[in-house]
């Protein structure tokens, strides 16, 4: 699939990321099929796409018009052969589990287009494994984007063992036409770049706070004040959202070893459901 013969863009998954990535798509142009398993899911992503695009036309970030016209490019739907059948590139950001997303690529493979590309939005999984259950493992990447999408600059592409130079190519040309900064990843490995940095920070910061070194809100004003990140550790993990941190923090252990366990304090409020903003509450009440 070449770059300049992309008109439609299907994004598998409505939540957190896969909204922000259907509304970036929309805003550069390209006609969107966004797709989950329920009715209920895919209306709240197009509330959530919605309530964005009004957001920065209300801050003068876009005309009311353009705001209007995103929307309308976004199909949101729940059937997968109408999302993916007439798909130049599909986009995967389905939960962060490997059965999971194995399972949505077996159904996928019958429905898209042989010259489809695929591009999974994984926060750490393994894109040579998942390439390996399609019939087009050179023609999947990975293409990670960053929460909130519509707001942050970089996605990572990322090259799996089979991945071919044309779809690296194509994918970072419409990652620049998202006007994002595409940084290719030349290895999978866990976490890829960045959270291979950012999620061992953000276990970090609950092991200071496990062991009775400081409270979340000390830790939080030196890494947002002194170390000059934009989120305090904890901020930055209510709004990845905790499960999401600690699902790339398992895998990180699985495959990389000891320095990688998650602290009991993460995983607690995993189990509590404190997943954080999309929940109203994490290390921080959002209610
Ligand atoms: N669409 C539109 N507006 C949005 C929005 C969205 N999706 N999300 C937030 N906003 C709005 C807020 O509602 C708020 O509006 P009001 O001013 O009306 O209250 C406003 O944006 C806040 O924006 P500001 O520019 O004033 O705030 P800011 O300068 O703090 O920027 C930020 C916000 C861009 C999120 C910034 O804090 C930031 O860059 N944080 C770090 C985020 C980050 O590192 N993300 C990557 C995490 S790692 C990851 O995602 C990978 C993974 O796989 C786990």
């Amino acid at each position: 699939m070449d770059f300049e013969d992309i008109e439609t863009v299907a994004v598998l998954g409505a939540g957190n990321m896969g909204h922000g990535i259907a509304e970036v798509a929309a805003l550069a142009g390209y006609e969107v099929r966004m797709r989950d398993i329920k009715e209920e899911f895919v209306q709240n992503g197009y509330d959530n796409i919605e309530w964005s695009l009004n957001k920065l036309a209300e801050k003068d970030q876009l005309s009311d018009e353009e705001a209007e016209e995103a929307l309308e490019r976004v199909t949101a739907l729940v059937d997968v052969e109408a999302a993916v059948g007439d798909a130049d590139v599909v986009i995967e950001a389905v939960p962060e589990k490997m059965e999971i997303k194995k399972d949505v690529y077996t159904d996928v493979e019958e429905h898209a287009p042989e010259d489809a590309i695929f591009a999974t939005n994984t926060s750490s999984l393994s894109i040579t494994e998942l390439s390996e259950v399609t019939e087009r493992p050179e023609q999947f990447c990975g293409m990670h984007f960053f929460n909130p999408p519509v707001r942050m600059q970089l996605v990572e592409v990322i090259s799996g063992e089979h991945t071919s130079e044309e779809t690296l190519e194509t994918i970072e040309q419409l990652a620049e036409d998202f006007d994002k900064t595409p940084v290719r990843v030349r290895k999978d490995s866990p976490g890829f770049i960045v959270n291979r940095i950012l999620v061992p920070l953000m276990n970090e910061a609950c092991w200071l706070v496990h062991d009775g070194v400081a409270t979340i809100a000390e830790v939080d004003s030196t890494t947002k004040f002194d170390m000059g990140l934009p989120m305090g550790s904890f901020e930055l993990s209510d709004q990845v959202g905790n499960d999401v941190g600690l699902h790339v923090l398992e895998y990180m252990h699985e495959v990389l070893g000891e320095p990688y366990a998650p602290c009991p304090l993460l995983e607690e409020k995993v189990e509590k459901e404190q997943l954080g903003k999309k929940t109203g509450e994490g290390f921080y009440d959002y209610e």
